[in-house]
This record gives C-alpha cells, structure tokens and sequence, in this order.
C-alpha cells in the first residue's frame, strides 16, 4: 500500500532516511511530506518508530472534482462500510489549496456530510462524530481539482510521546528536536550538551535515540488500533521487539539551564522515559560554566526574543559566539533560531546552514565546528 508521512518543512530527508533504513520502498520526497510503500507490518512500525514523522495516512482514494457536487458524489459513493461501523465514530480533517473549497472547514463537513449521509440513506442510522479520539479518523485533500482521501493511521499527532508531563515557556516540538538531532548526525559516540535546556525536549528525544528506544513507547495508541482490520498478533510483536531493542545510553547526555523551575520539568520528563539517572542536569549559566566534555555535540535552542524576551538579544548572541569560541574548542556546536540579526552576532562562520521551522517562525539552524586555534570571523 501508499503510505504517506507528514512533517515539518525542511526534515523531509531526515525522514525519508529513517523509512529507508526501516524498509520503505519507492519513497518520493515532497513538501512536508514524504510518500513510500510499504506492508501493514511496515505502517505499523512507522507509527511506533519514525521520529520524525507527525502522521502516517495511508491513500484511499483520488479523484477529479470539476465542481463541489463531484465531490460530494465522489466521497458518499466511496464504500465508507469496509472502514467504519455504523455504530462507530469519525472525524475528518481537511486541507484545501483549492478555489473549490476556500475554507478547509467546509471541505471537512461536505466530506462529513457525503460519508454519513451514504450511511443513513443504506442503513437508517449514522456514525457520530468525535474530534478527540474517533474510530476512524479520515484526510482530506484538495488541491486545484484533485481529491486525495486517506485514513490517518496515526490518529493523532505523533510527536505527543507520552513523556511530557509538565513544560516550561517555549519548549521546541518533539520531532523538530529529533530532527534537529538527526541533521546533527547524532546519534553517534559523541557525548551530547544542551546548556539551555528548558523542558529538556532535546536531551529526551536524544536519549531516546541513544538508547534506541522507538519514541512512541510511552504512548502506545494509534488510530490503526481501532481499525476493522487490526492485527493485533502483529502489533504485539513489533512493540515487544521494539522493547527489546533498548539499551543503555553508551556515551553521557548532559543538560543545564540557569532556571530552576525549567531543570524540574526537564528531570520530570527525563524521568518519565526511563532516563531520570541516565542523564545529568545542572543549574548554570552558560556564559560563566565550564563545558562538561572536552569535546563533543552541542545542540541549543536559545530564547529567540519572540516567546522569551530578552532584552539586549544582540549582546546575548555575541556572548553566545564568544564562549562558543573561548571554551568550547572540540566541539560541533548547532544552534537553533528565527532571529536572523541575532545569529549574525555570534561572529562565527557556520560550517552548515539549514532552514527548519518551529511552529509558524521560519529557523535557521546553524553548525559551527569549533576547532582550537583556528576560529574565523565572520563574513557573512
Ligand atoms: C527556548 S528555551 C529552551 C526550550 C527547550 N528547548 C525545551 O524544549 O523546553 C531557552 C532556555 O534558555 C534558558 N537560558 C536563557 N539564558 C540562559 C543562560 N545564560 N544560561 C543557561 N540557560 C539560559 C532559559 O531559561 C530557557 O529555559
């Protein structure tokens, strides 16, 4: 079958290289979104393991729509009885890039209407509509004049991996944060810093790689699960399988921050995946700390001066690239931000540069490999 994962801009190739790795075929890279085949073994095993995945939904159906009406047709003649009991529940989400549809809201009622009104009129009765948890939980599509629905196997977003039990202001995504780990070529044997931690989303996710633990782990429910078809033999065994993968962290992941209240949440959701011991949090500034590491991985998600003010942003970037340059030679440094002027303050030159998004704010994140003696100022 089609399989189709949604992400974030810019960690398409991150995640077109974790469903290769996890056996996907004939996999095409397109915007937010990269499209493979697969069997319900492999639909499975992306849902429980793909890190940078935010949903799988896996194709039905696509049609032409030359009018609203087609579509209507279209949708309630489609054989909605195979995917969903008439006792059961739905709900649709929608996306139109359509002048057919100018509001995704009313694309989602008009497939809402088609599909129960097609139960109605053959049984008499009609499933109901759940927006949190529904049995079925349908996609759709429309671009130009093109319909495209799909079942959405994931259910919910995938980046809610049960671990986060309290946050702090700001806290980054959880599969922008493995992304982000991912471009960064971690994991590998390198100890890993993060000196501005927060809720600890960055050193959890990068725990979780470390220890080669599927990120779905701790929130073992899926849409898939309530599907007709369901296998659940299969599942239990991908899961147990996935269980047994996990092991021990082989190289230290530390933390810091300099607010108390962030290091509580960031040990709370450490603790909750198991990590609670694994990994070191300490209480510092990062401007005055000495590094934890001769060398290694540094990954940080400093206050971009949008959600956490600060309030000589420039000045606090440059101290950024000063104690980048004075202490912490050996390591590769990537840092994310939306605050362009900021990150020119640094005064480094970044060896790479990639444009990622957290949440509406257009990211760069950049890498600065930080070699004793042979640091260049800035061009750029
Ligand atoms: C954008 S938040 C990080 C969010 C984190 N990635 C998460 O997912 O929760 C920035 C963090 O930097 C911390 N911070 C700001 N200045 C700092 C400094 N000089 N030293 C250490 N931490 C600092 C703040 O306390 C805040 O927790």
């Amino acid at each position: 079958m089609k399989l189709l994962a949604k992400t974030f801009f810019g960690l398409e190739p991150a995640l077109a290289a974790e469903w290769e790795a996890l056996g996907a075929k004939e996999i095409v890279v397109l915007k937010r979104a990269v499209l493979a085949e697969g069997d319900t073994e492999l639909l499975y095993r992306s849902n429980l393991e793909l890190r940078t995945a935010l949903r799988i939904l896996t194709p039905l159906a696509e049609f032409e729509c030359p009018q609203e009406s087609d579509f209507y047709q279209a949708v309630y003649d489609f054989p909605w009885e195979q995917y969903l009991h008439v006792d059961g529940t739905l709900a649709v989400d929608a996306v139109s890039n359509s002048e057919l549809f100018r509001h995704s809201k009313f694309l989602a009622l008009r497939t809402k209407d088609a599909i129960v009104d097609r139960f109605r009129d053959r049984l008499g009765r009609r499933p109901n509509v759940d927006t949190d948890w529904p049995d079925l939980r349908i996609n759709v599509h429309v671009r130009d004049r093109v319909c495209t629905l799909s079942l959405d196997s994931s259910g919910r977003s995938l980046h809610k991996r049960g671990y986060r039990a309290s946050q702090v202001a700001a806290p980054i995504n959880e599969v922008l944060a493995a992304g982000m780990l991912m471009e960064a070529g971690y994991p590998d044997d390198r100890p890993l810093f993060d000196p501005m931690c927060g809720s600890g989303t960055i050193l959890t996710e990068a725990a979780l790689m470390a220890s080669s633990s599927a990120p779905q782990l701790g929130n073992l429910n899926f849409g898939f699960q309530r599907w007709p078809d369901f296998e659940a033999g299969l599942w239990d065994r991908l899961v147990g399988e996935a269980r047994e993968r996990v092991h021990p962290l082989r190289q230290p992941i530390r933390g810091a921050d300099r607010d108390g209240r962030a290091l509580r949440s960031a040990a709370q959701n450490l603790r909750r995946c198991g990590f609670g011991a694994e990994v070191q949090l300490d209480r510092a500034d990062f401007f005055r700390q000495q590094p934890p590491f001769d060398g290694g991985l540094l990954v940080m998600n400093p206050p971009y001066d949008e959600r956490l003010g600060i309030k000589d942003i420039q000045g606090f970037y440059r101290e950024i690239g000063a104690t980048f340059k004075h202490r912490y030679a050996g390591y590769s440094a990537w840092i994310i931000s939306s605050n362009f002027e900021a990150l020119q303050a640094i005064g480094l030159r970044p060896g790479k540069k990639l444009t990622l998004f957290n949440g509406a704010l257009e990211c760069r994140y950049l890498q600065f490999e930080l070699y004793a003696g042979s640091k260049k100022p800035s061009k750029s």
